[in-house]
């Protein structure tokens, strides 16, 4: 090495062992006992209020969520499923997978044609799309295990939101009117949806809070059984569905064991299948672990060539090995084996970009979308809330019950509708991931906990279909090897891989052109086109004297809110 390239290396890692051990002045949010960070701020604020009444972080989970599917149409959902990941005060982790499922009439071929190719849009749009929900049974369970304030008094907070209404934001009134046409064309011009709001007008939702009296009053089954299940199901299968009362009534939420996994003196605890999250991101976070990242710079050119040629490897493996556990057999101690993925990175090189056709097959083209949301939550007690939920796409299948007053999740698309042809994210699945009756789709969303030197230390997750494992992996180094603060790992520019396609997208900002040029040179893909925005993570990180800090996303309305 040449002298000043020596001094240079070795000014790094003082400023990175100095980093490590003096922690990031906080710059989001910053709250004494408790906080929420989500989506919207109406949904933060109920949260928090619960909290305040004395309810603890599972309460105001409950909470959160009803207040989003209010607030936050575009993805909070009552009809849509979700994962949560949590950590109680006394170190006890746990997770609840109410994950949508198939109906029980669902078939391998149903969205293929006599020829066998896909039927455009099926699987994405209107009734055939819809999953059978998750949501309202996760939050029961989620009351029934660890609740402490009644369900009526959590449920009154959200009904009096939904008829007293909620303010169109800014960003709000634009995706609205970019769905509207849609909006018409899958439930009519009557629908509620058709009219045109403008920023700062109110939607109040009646309907909805009817619903939720149902709910409050009976439980589960005041959304699986009776009323809402019957004009829920016909409502469906009017519009060409295929769901039934039956798939309603014996739809379950399933406590599942976290993926739990140490990357340095970090342990991270995270959502296994049927969420690929964890597991996938248990394999960057090993394949990356032999090299001092902090040392290449934040998005330098080495750190993205190192974490890029993880993600590849790790998205080829998640494509083809994983799905629903309880349908099929998953190699997770093979996946996640130390040898196993030194091997996988043997073929990595500094100078050139290994192609993901040299891992496996495919051609497709990727759609993101900010569909799917996520929330973050602390109580004063110390316990830990980690939920991220979903429609799928944006309002999922687009077909808003006017009755009943939700949209629709269009969650089947999650599935590999057949193998090697690409679902609405660009991701090619596998055998695992074939449609099956009841099984459950296999999904990318990654609520997080870590923990350092034993302690709760942050509370992570976001939205972003694919793009949801490498926005919450860059957000934990953002703050463990680059020392950010907890909105500044929020804020940070983010890029993405996931094997196929073979491409590296960028966030529109904070990448310049000469580390792109690098990169080229070097036989990346860059996709110059497209440059959405990357996930919105809402994030706690918990400071050395107790306080929170949250990293609510400035990419979205998303707001931390506490006390
Ligand atoms: N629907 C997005 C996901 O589950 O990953």
């Amino acid at each position: 090495m040449k002298p000043l390239k020596y001094v240079l290396a070795l000014f790094t890692l003082i400023i990175c062992l100095h980093c490590k051990q003096n922690p990031a002045t906080p710059t989001g949010t910053v709250t004494e006992n408790a906080m929420v960070v989500s989506a919207r701020q109406e949904a933060s604020e109920i949260g928090s209020k619960i909290m305040k009444e004395g309810g603890n972080a599972f309460d105001a989970m409950i909470g959160t969520q009803l207040a989003l599917a209010v607030a936050y149409p575009r993805a909070g959902n009552i009809s849509g499923g979700g994962f949560m990941v949590y950590r109680q005060a006394d170190g006890t982790i746990g997770s609840l997978d109410f994950r949508e499922k198939a109906p029980k009439s669902a078939q391998k071929d149903m969205y293929l044609d006599s020829l066998d190719n896909v039927i455009p849009n099926m699987s994405t749009l209107g009734a055939a799309s819809i999953g059978v929900p998750g949501s309202v049974a996760g939050i029961i369970e989620v009351h029934k295990k660890f609740g402490k304030l009644p369900l009526k008094q959590i449920f009154e907070l959200v009904i009096a939101l939904a008829e007293n209404g909620v303010e169109v934001t800014a960003k709000q009134a634009e995706i609205l009117k970019n769905y509207r046409e849609v909006f018409i064309k899958v439930n009519s011009d009557s629908t509620k949806f058709a009219q045109v709001y403008k920023e700062g007008d109110k939607i109040t939702y009646p309907n909805l809070a009817k619903t939720l009296r149902a709910i409050a009053e009976h439980g589960r089954d005041g959304f699986y059984k009776g009323e809402v299940a019957k004009k829920l199901a016909n409502f469906i299968q009017a519009n060409g569905g295929f769901i039934t009362e039956d798939d309603l009534a014996s739809y379950e939420a399933i406590w599942r064991t976290p993926v739990v996994f140490q990357y340095k003196d970090l342990n991270i605890i995270s959502m296994g299948p049927p969420s690929s999250g964890g597991v996938t991101m248990n394999q960057i976070f090993e394949m990356i672990e032999p090299y001092n990242i902090a040392s290449f710079g934040h998005n330098s050119d080495k750190a993205i060539q190192l974490f890029t040629e993880a993600s590849r490897r790790a998205y080829a493996d998640r494509n083809y090995f994983l799905g629903d556990p309880d349908f099929v057999d998953i190699p997770t101690s093979f996946l996640l084996n130390n040898n196993y993925l030194a091997n996988r990175m043997a073929d990595f090189s500094w100078k050139k970009a290994t192609k993901s056709e040299a891992i496996a097959h495919g051609k497709l083209e990727i759609i993101e979308s900010m569909e799917t949301t996520h929330y973050s939550i602390v109580d004063q007690e110390g316990n830990a809330v980690s939920v991220t939920t979903t429609l799928n796409g944006n309002f999922g299948s687009k077909l808003y019950c006017d009755e009943l007053g939700f949209f629709l999740n269009n969650e089947m698309d999650d599935f590999s509708a057949k193998a090697g042809v690409p679902n609405m994210f660009g991701l090619v699945g596998a055998e695992a991931n074939s449609i099956e009756p009841e099984k459950r789709m296999l999904s990318s969303m990654t609520p997080t906990i870590v923990e350092k030197d034993g302690q709760l230390w942050m509370v992570v997750g976001t939205p972003g279909g694919s793009t949801i494992i490498t926005a919450v992996a860059q957000t934990i180094l953002n703050g463990y090897e680059f020392n950010m603060s907890m909105q500044d790992a929020v804020n940070a520019p983010r890029f993405h891989h996931q094997w196929l396609p073979d491409v590296v997208i960028f966030e529109p900002n904070g990448f310049s052109s000469s580390l792109k040029e690098k990169l080229k040179s070097k036989g990346y893909i860059i996709n110059e086109e497209r440059t959405p925005i990357i996930g919105k993570v809402d994030a706690i990180r918990v400071l050395s004297d107790g306080r929170l800090e949250g990293g609510a996303d400035p990419r979205g309305d998303d707001s931390a809110i506490g006390f």
